[in-house]
């Protein structure tokens, strides 16, 4: 910005370049300065949500869009593997969305010519989503660490990766403000999955009805 503002740039093409580079770096920090919002106040306790009846099909198939031209680029594929009659889940759309897009981003990310699957499917009172890559994987000594903010695994297997390390922390943390649970497996050089589980509708009723206590732990 300063060359530009000096007058030190010279040609409209070559300007043009300038100008890109700070509307992607402001895009960037900007996004950073709203990762870092999210992440203070959900471990703060300080984030409701608003929860409703979701169509988990109709999400995963906004968030596959989203990153379709980014995997396109990568020669990566996004396929999607819902059930027609996936029930639906009690949670916040909003929330919901941007969990996925984190790990699809990751998965996006990571992945170069390889295949990316979304997964959903019934699991007892919750449904069991998965973003299954066949990236580049996660090192074992690594697996407890990724979910720590700032913690962004090794710099050079992933040089490219322009992100702060923040997006698994707030993953985790909205997914336990749903009363849900999530877990990843990975293998180096093969690939990574993560697998979540959100609540369903009827669980919640029941779970109203009933007074029984509402834990995933029986997934473990
Ligand atoms: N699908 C994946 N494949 C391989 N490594 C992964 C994958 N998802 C996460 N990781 C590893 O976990 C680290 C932490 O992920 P996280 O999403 O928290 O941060 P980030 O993607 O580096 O940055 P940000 O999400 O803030 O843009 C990553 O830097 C990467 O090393
Ligand atoms: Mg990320």
């Amino acid at each position: 910005m300063e060359a530009l503002q000096d007058g030190l740039i010279e040609g409209e093409d070559e300007r043009q370049k300038y100008f890109q580079i700070m509307y992607q770096e402001t895009l960037q920090m900007s996004c950073l300065i709203d990762d870092l919002m999210d992440l203070i106040k959900l471990e703060k306790k300080e984030v409701s949500l608003f929860k409703t009846a979701v169509d988990l099909r109709e999400v995963i198939k906004k968030v596959a869009f989203l990153f379709h031209h980014e995997a396109d680029e990568k020669q990566t594929s996004i396929e999607i593997h819902v059930l027609d009659d996936l029930p639906q889940i009690y949670a916040d759309r909003h929330r919901v969305v941007q969990i996925l897009k984190n790990l699809l981003h990751n998965a996006v990310k990571f992945t170069d010519q390889g295949t990316i699957k979304m997964m959903a499917v019934p699991d007892g009172k919750y449904v069991k989503v998965q973003v299954a890559d066949t990236g580049m994987g996660i090192p074992q000594n690594d697996l407890e660490r990724i979910w720590e903010r700032f913690f962004k695994g090794d710099r050079v297997r992933s040089k490219n990766n322009k992100g702060s390390g923040l997006g698994l922390a707030i993953v985790k943390q909205l997914v336990e403000l749903h009363q849900g649970k999530i877990s990843v497996e990975s293998e180096l050089g093969k690939g990574t999955v993560f697998t979540l589980w959100l609540p369903v509708i009827d669980g919640i009723t029941n779970e109203v009805k009933t007074g029984n206590s509402f834990s995933p732990h029986t997934h473990e």
